[in-house]
Parts: C-alpha cells; sequence; structure tokens
C-alpha cells in the first residue's frame, strides 16, 4: 500500500443520533476518517461505541428515524442520502459486506456456490455455467477444501468457520473496491478466527479492496490492520497506523483495551485486566471527557470539556487532556508476527 493510493471512502463529521422514547441517543459523533485502496482500517472498540452505526450509515442501512448528518464520499457518489436504487446497486458489487453470522448472508434453502454464482450474474452479464464456475474458484481461493464439490452443498452442510469463508467468497465475487467487515470472527472459536483473518487478508489482496474491519477486540487486528481509529462513546478517541497504535499509544482509553489482550507469554490463560466500569450513556453522556469515570488518569482538566482530537505525530491523533504526560507504554503486543 502507497500513501499515493486512491481514496475508496471519505467520511467526513458523520454524527448518526437515534430519537427514543428515553431520549436522543447520540450514537455517532463527529467522526472523519480515510481508507484508502489495498488498505486496512481496523475500527475498534467496546460494544455499544458506534462502530457498527457508523458502517451502515456508510452502506445506508439505517432506519428512516435515524437522524445522520455529515459527508461520505465514495468515488463520485455522496453516499449519506444516497437513493435508496443506486445505493443497493452499489451494495453487493461495489462495497461488499461481511457480517458476524453468515446465515444473514447464506439463504438455507440453495447451495452454496449456486448462491455465490446467483450473486455474480446479478451484477454481471455472465453466463451461469461460468458463474458457477468463478463461485467454485473463490471457494478455492478462501481455503474451502474440494471447492468443487462443496459448491454444490448447502450452508448446514458447512462448520460455522467454513460458512464464514463461504460468505468471504461471496463477498469479494464482485471484485469489490470497499470490503465492510463487523465482527466478522466474534461468533467463531479462538483457533478458527486466526484463519479467518488470515482467509479475509488473502481475500484483500487478491482483490486490492479496500477494507474496513470491525471489531472489540484489538488483539485481532495487530497483524492485520495497516491503521488502527479507537471508538469510544461514538467518537473517535485515538487514530494511527498499527504500529503508532501499538507502540505509542498516548489515550488511556486504547491502553486499556491493550492490556485486555492475552499476552502470548501470559503464564496464566486468564490474566486480563479489562477495564473497571461500563461505557457511557449515549443518550446524558458524562460531563467533559467521556471516558473520565473509568480513567486512572483523570484530573480537574478533565470535567472542563470534550478533548478534541490532537494530532500528536504525523497521521497520529488522540483525544485527552493528558496525551503528553502520560508514563512510558509497556509494550504487550508484538505486532505484524
Ligand atoms: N436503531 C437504533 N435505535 C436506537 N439506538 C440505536 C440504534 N442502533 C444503534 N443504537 C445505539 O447506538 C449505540 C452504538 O451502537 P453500535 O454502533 O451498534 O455499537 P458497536 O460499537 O457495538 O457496534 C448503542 O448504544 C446502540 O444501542
Ligand atoms: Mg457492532
Amino acid at each position: 500500500m502507497s500513501s499515493a493510493a486512491e481514496t475508496v471512502l471519505s467520511v467526513r463529521d458523520l454524527s448518526v443520533s437515534f430519537p427514543t422514547s428515553e431520549g436522543t441517543v447520540k450514537a455517532v459523533q463527529d467522526v472523519s476518517f480515510d481508507i484508502r485502496a489495498g488498505e486496512v482500517l481496523a475500527v475498534v472498540g467496546e460494544s455499544g461505541s458506534g462502530k457498527s452505526v457508523t458502517a451502515l450509515a456508510v452502506m445506508g442501512l439505517h432506519p428512516k428515524s435515524a437522524e445522520i448528518t455529515g459527508s461520505a464520499r465514495f468515488g463520485e457518489h455522496e453516499l449519506l442520502g444516497l437513493d435508496d436504487k443506486t445505493m443497493r446497486r452499489i451494495r453487493g458489487d461495489e462495497i461488499a459486506m461481511i457480517f458476524q453470522d453468515p446465515m444473514t448472508a447464506l439463504n438455507p434453502v440453495f447451495t452454496v456456490g449456486g448462491q455465490i454464482a446467483e450473486a455474480i450474474w446479478i451484477h454481471r452479464d455472465i453466463q451461469k455455467k461460468a458463474a458457477m464456475e468463478r463461485a467454485a474458484e473463490l471457494l478455492d481461493l478462501v481455503g474451502v477444501p474440494e471447492a468443487k464439490r462443496r459448491a454444490r452443498q448447502y450452508p448446514h452442510e458447512y462448520s460455522g468457520g467454513m460458512r464464514q469463508r463461504a460468505m468471504i467468497a461471496m463477498a469479494i465475487a464482485n471484485d469489490p473496491k470497499l470490503l465492510i467487515a463487523d465482527e466478522p470472527t466474534t461468533a467463531l472459536d479462538v483457533t478458527i478466527q486466526a484463519q479467518v483473518i488470515e482467509t479475509m487478508k488473502a481475500a484483500q489482496d487478491a482483490t486490492g479492496a479496500a477494507m474496513m474491519l470491525i471489531t472489540h477486540d484489538l488483539g485481532l487486528v495487530a497483524g492485520l490492520a495497516d491503521r488502527i481509529q479507537v471508538m469510544y462513546g461514538g467518537r473517535i478517541v485515538e487514530t494511527g497506523t498499527t504500529d503508532e497504535v501499538f507502540y505509542g499509544s498516548s489515550n488511556p482509553y486504547t491502553r486499556g483495551l491493550m492490556s485486555s489482550i492475552p499476552r502470548l507469554d501470559a503464564r496464566e490463560a486468564a490474566r486480563l485486566t479489562p477495564i473497571p466500569g461500563a461505557p457511557p450513556s449515549l443518550i446524558n453522556l458524562p460531563k467533559g471527557c467521556s471516558f473520565r469515570p473509568r480513567c486512572t488518569f483523570r484530573t480537574e482538566i478533565c470535567l472542563s470539556g470534550v478533548p478534541e482530537l490532537e494530532e500528536v505525530a504525523p497521521g497520529h491523533s488522540t483525544r485527552c487532556f493528558h496525551s503528553g504526560d502520560l508514563p512510558e507504554l509497556e509494550v504487550m503486543v508484538e505486532v505484524h508476527s
């Protein structure tokens, strides 16, 4: 990936809120980021931090009641407010999605190969037989053994990991420019997770697509992501290259996420330190910095307002009043292993 690579998706000042009977849920506030061709951007944060809402806004998949402001440029298109017909054409063709549960994408009554083939011929001028052959090739590419035979099987004949591979094959079937994967391995066993992540990397390499990889598990992305964007309470709190974030994080929340990653050298498997406390209510955000109530570095100033997302090094920004005076970081994870 070179820095001159074309910007595939450019999101600016995205805010999403949901009016509810209890009040307005401010799910996402002032989120801006770019993803370039061939690049993997990991979006990381605890459950409820606004990761999925960000992705769904980009894909035009929110209920009509959602209030969405800002901009999401994808090539010649402004995606926010795009008409349903154009959005449907773009989804599944130029933008493809991989979800946690493959059964949201796979229909149990059709063969796996048949469904991938259908995804191809809906969007392309291609013979059904050629599409079926292409489906088997794609299944082979994502590591489904005996792909030709297994293309004729039904989803229930696949294991969880194999189904997730099939969904990846379907996602890349039309050479998308952008792949959005939302917690793609969360439902899988730890051993299978690593294999599926490898498969996603292979699929992304094969297509040269940009990828937005959403996960609550920072440890999962070390070997895969080019850049990491950490979200808390609907806002970006740190963003930078994977190395910058793992070796030079200047944000207490990101550091908290890192200390809950199992260490390779840990003597007992369960030596994890999750961040004490719970994520904030998005209807009544705490005064000042949203992370303040859980933060071990908090002082008076943290009540004074929401800290700005400030650049601390080229391409590395953080949102913390104390970013300059945090203690030396103990590096816990081997990046790009
Ligand atoms: N349609 C909706 N109506 C009301 N609140 C919603 C809706 N969709 C998401 N939210 C809220 O927005 C917040 C962010 O959700 P989400 O982006 O799904 O979090 P995550 O980071 O776990 O993916 C959560 O508090 C969630 O309850
Ligand atoms: Mg989510």
